[in-house]
């Protein structure tokens, strides 16, 4: 997969394109046991799949001849993700004592596909806590590391506003 900046933090890179997308990979042993995939409307749902020709003429849709099957309310989603990052990364104003982040929804995206409900999220290189916060609210357990005292110790305060009394907001 793909994760896309919406917003890449502007940069001089010679004679490149600008670098605005990350590789996201998916490992797992075999299929994957959970796979949730997030869907969008299509845009001509219901609408009956026409059949299609290439002729001496030209190629295209026949309007009048369809193939007997409707087209579905929803399809997959492609597999490149697009994403505000930088200052819309998060709504936690204490995240961005990390220097890092990654988009709290990209984070919300891949847990809802990968796992579910009372699954454990592990993050090993967990920096401000945005999988663990982000796998809270969803109703998942999570484990990190992360070599940075520093970090933990911020991690540690950005979940404690969500798993403690404080806890301000839900993605439900
Ligand atoms: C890109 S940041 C992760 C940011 C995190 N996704 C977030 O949203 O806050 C990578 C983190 O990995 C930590 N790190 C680097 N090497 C590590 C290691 N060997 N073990 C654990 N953490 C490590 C860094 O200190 C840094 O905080």
């Amino acid at each position: 997969m793909i994760y896309a900046k919406n917003n890449p933090i502007p940069s001089d890179c010679g004679k490149r394109y600008r670098q605005c997308f990350e590789y996201m990979f998916c490992f797992s042993k075999g299929q994957p046991k959970t796979f949730n995939p997030l869907t969008e409307p299509t845009k001509s749902a219901g609408q009956k799949i026409k059949a299609f020709r290439i002729t001496e003429v030209g190629r295209g849709n026949l309007p009048d001849e369809d193939i007997g099957r409707e087209i579905k309310t929803q399809r997959k989603l492609g597999n490149i993700f697009y994403y505000n990052v930088g200052t819309s990364s998060s709504r936690d104003r204490i995240a961005f004592e990390h220097p890092a982040i990654f988009p709290e929804q990209l984070c919300e995206d891949q847990i809802r596909t990968w796992t579910n409900e009372g699954d454990l999220v592990y993050d090993c290189f967990m920096g401000s806590g945005t999988t663990a916060k982000t796998a809270h609210l969803l109703d998942r357990e999570w484990l990190g590391s992360e070599i940075s005292a520093e970090y933990v110790a911020l991690a540690e305060r950005r979940v404690a506003i969500y798993q403690g009394e404080l806890k301000v907001a839900s993605f439900k």
